[in-house]
């Protein structure tokens, strides 16, 4: 008789306590899970928070025209609309500025149109080659020879107030649109 309410009470204990503990889980897990949860979402929202369409059409600027001699292919940098704060050095991207003549330009992405090697210009031969494969390219970023399906990407650019500026913020990729130039494709070697 004296026994019961001790059995009693001890199962009480056990209760309260296992629901304690599941208690304590459920919010464990749901801490864990919203620890988890922000980095996911910031980065799925991150296009729209940073407003990534205002990106991709802004202009950049490349200095004054005056830096780039009529005749002459010169290297420079820009700074990427896109950036995020863990970029770095890599929010400078480079590219070739071919001045024609007047306000012609022709004004390259430097990655090669194959694989995206960065292509460097020879003056001496007027070529643009790319280290990677052997891609070449004419001055006028057409194709020469090499795996490359197609010419050098180019940046529309504008001239305001003797300043050249660039829409910069779309990276060139082949995509499909490069993939459906040719169905045969060259060996990439
Ligand atoms: S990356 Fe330039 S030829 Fe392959």
């Amino acid at each position: 008789m004296s026994s019961q309410p001790t059995v009693s009470g001890s199962n009480d204990a056990i209760l309260t306590r296992r629901s304690f503990f599941m208690k304590l889980g459920i919010l464990f897990n749901g801490i864990v899970a919203a620890a988890l949860a922000v980095p996911v979402v910031g980065f799925l929202l991150s296009s729209v928070m940073r407003g990534r369409g205002n990106g991709y059409l802004s202009w950049v600027s490349l200095g004054p025209v005056s830096q780039f001699p009529e005749g002459e292919t010169r290297l420079t940098t820009f700074r990427n609309p896109n950036v995020m704060p863990t970029d770095g050095k890599t929010v400078d991207t480079a590219c070739w500025v071919r001045h024609m003549a007047g306000d012609q330009f022709h004004i390259f992405a430097i990655n090669c149109a194959h694989l995206g090697c960065p292509v460097r210009w020879f003056p001496q031969s007027g070529l643009f080659m790319c280290p990677c494969h052997g891609g070449v390219y004419y001055r006028d970023g057409a194709r020469a020879s090499g795996p490359p399906e197609r010419g050098l990407f180019e940046y529309p650019y504008k001239i305001d107030n003797g300043l050249i500026s660039i829409q910069a913020g779309e990276l060139p990729t082949p995509g499909a649109a490069t993939a459906a130039l040719t169905e045969e494709k060259r060996p990439c070697a």
